[in-house]
C-alpha cells in the first residue's frame, strides 16, 4: 500500500510563527484521555473512528449523496475565511475578497471540480450530513465508531453532538485562523492537512474581528501578509502544528484558534467533524482558563452590542469605563 503520509516542506504554506509539533498517540494510550480531559490538542491515531468512510472519494459521493443541494463556498484566492451573513450590514466593510456560497448538488459539485482550471475560482465543499444523504452513505455514517466518541464525550462532559461536517477541499485550499465555540474531533478521510493550533490565551496576539463582525471569531491577521505594526502582540505568538492524514483524528478543543491547509500538490481532501456543545465549563478559579476569560469577554461584548445598539458606541463606553479606573 502506498504510504498516505508522503510529504515534503514544498507542500506547506510558509508563515513566520514559531511552531511546535501536537504530540501523535494511538487511541489507547492513557494519556490521550488526559490530553482531552486537560483540554490540549492531540493527533489520535488507529481509533477506526471513521474506517467505514474510508472508501470515499468523488466517484463514491456521485453516486451516493442523494439528490439535495450542498453547500460549496467559492474563493477568489485560497483563503476561505468564514463570512456570516446574518451579521452583514451595509455600514460593516465587506472583505476584498470575499467568498461566495452556492448551492448545488454533488454531482453538480463533482463536474466542476474534474473540470476546474488554474484561475478560476476556487471551491470548498462544506455539507452538513443529514438525513437527506443516500442510503449507502447513511450506513457509511452508522457504522463510524460511535462508542468510541460516545465514551470520549461522556468522560469529559461534553454536552451532545450538534452536527458532522463535511468538508472536501481542493488541494491547497486553506480555512484561515479561527475559534469555534465547541469541541471538535477531526477525522481526516482522505489526502493530508496541516492543522495550526494556538491556546485561547493568545487571545490577544490574534486579534479577533468584533463580535457583531460576519468575520466573528475569526483573526484579523493575513497569516500571508502579517502586519506587525497593526497588531503588534502578533510577534508573541507561538503555536502547535500537525499534518494529518488518514485515519487520525485531531483533537481541537473549544475556543483553540486554528488554521488548516490542504497541502499543495496533495490532491483534493475528505474530513468529517464531529463538533459537540462545551459542558459544564467548572468552577471558576483564579487564574481565569484563557476559553473562560474569551467566554466572559464575548458575553459582556455582546451585552454591550446590544444595549448600545451601535457597535460604534462600544469603545468608548469602555474606555470611559476602565481608563483611569481599572488601569494603572
Ligand atoms: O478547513 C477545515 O478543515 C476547517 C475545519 C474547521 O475549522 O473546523
Ligand atoms: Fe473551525
Amino acid at each position: 500500500m502506498v504510504d498516505q503520509r508522503v510529504w515534503d516542506e514544498s507542500q506547506l504554506r510558509k508563515y513566520d510563527f514559531i511552531l511546535k509539533k501536537i504530540p501523535r498517540l494511538p487511541y489507547d494510550d492513557p494519556r490521550v484521555d488526559e490530553m482531552i480531559a486537560a483540554n490540549q490538542p492531540v493527533v489520535i491515531t488507529g481509533s477506526r473512528l471513521v474506517e467505514t468512510a474510508e472508501k470515499w472519494d468523488l466517484d463514491y459521493f456521485n453516486e451516493n449523496m442523494g439528490n439535495d443541494n450542498c453547500t460549496v463556498i467559492y474563493s477568489r484566492n485560497h483563503k476561505f475565511k468564514f463570512y456570516d451573513d446574518s451579521k452583514a450590514s451595509p455600514d460593516i466593510k465587506a472583505e476584498f475578497t470575499p467568498t461566495r456560497k452556492v448551492s448545488m448538488k454533488m454531482s453538480e459539485f463533482v463536474r466542476r471540480l474534474k473540470e476546474w482550471k488554474k484561475g478560476d475560482e476556487r471551491m470548498y465543499l462544506q455539507q452538513v450530513l443529514n438525513d437527506t444523504v443516500g442510503q449507502q452513505i447513511v450506513n457509511d455514517f452508522l457504522g463510524f465508531k460511535w462508542s468510541w466518541v460516545n465514551n470520549i464525550q461522556k468522560r469529559n462532559s461534553w454536552g451532545s453532538l450538534t452536527y458532522n461536517l463535511l468538508l472536501i477541499a481542493m488541494e491547497g485550499n486553506v480555512t484561515p485562523c479561527h475559534y469555534d465555540e465547541q469541541q471538535n474531533l477531526f477525522a481526516q478521510i482522505r489526502g493530508l492537512k496541516r492543522c495550526i493550533l494556538f491556546p485561547p490565551e493568545q487571545f490577544d496576539c490574534l486579534y479577533p474581528y468584533p463580535v457583531y463582525h460576519p468575520h466573528d471569531r475569526q483573526s484579523q491577521v493575513d497569516f500571508d501578509r502579517p502586519d506587525y505594526t497593526r497588531f503588534p502582540k502578533l510577534k508573541d505568538l507561538r503555536g502547535q502544528e500537525a499534518i494529518v492524514g488518514p485515519g487520525d483524528v485531531l483533537y481541537i478543543p473549544n475556543y483553540w484558534w486554528h488554521h488548516i491547509e490542504a497541502l499543495m500538490r496533495g490532491g483534493y481532501t475528505i474530513s468529517v467533524n464531529f463538533w459537540y456543545k462545551v459542558g459544564r465549563t467548572g468552577k471558576v478559579a483564579y487564574p481565569l482558563k484563557g476559553y473562560q476569560k474569551v467566554a466572559i469577554m464575548r458575553n459582556v461584548e455582546k451585552m454591550l452590542v446590544e444595549v448600545l445598539q451601535d457597535h460604534n458606541e462600544v469603545g468608548p463606553l469602555l474606555r470611559s469605563l476602565v481608563v483611569g479606573r481599572y488601569t494603572e
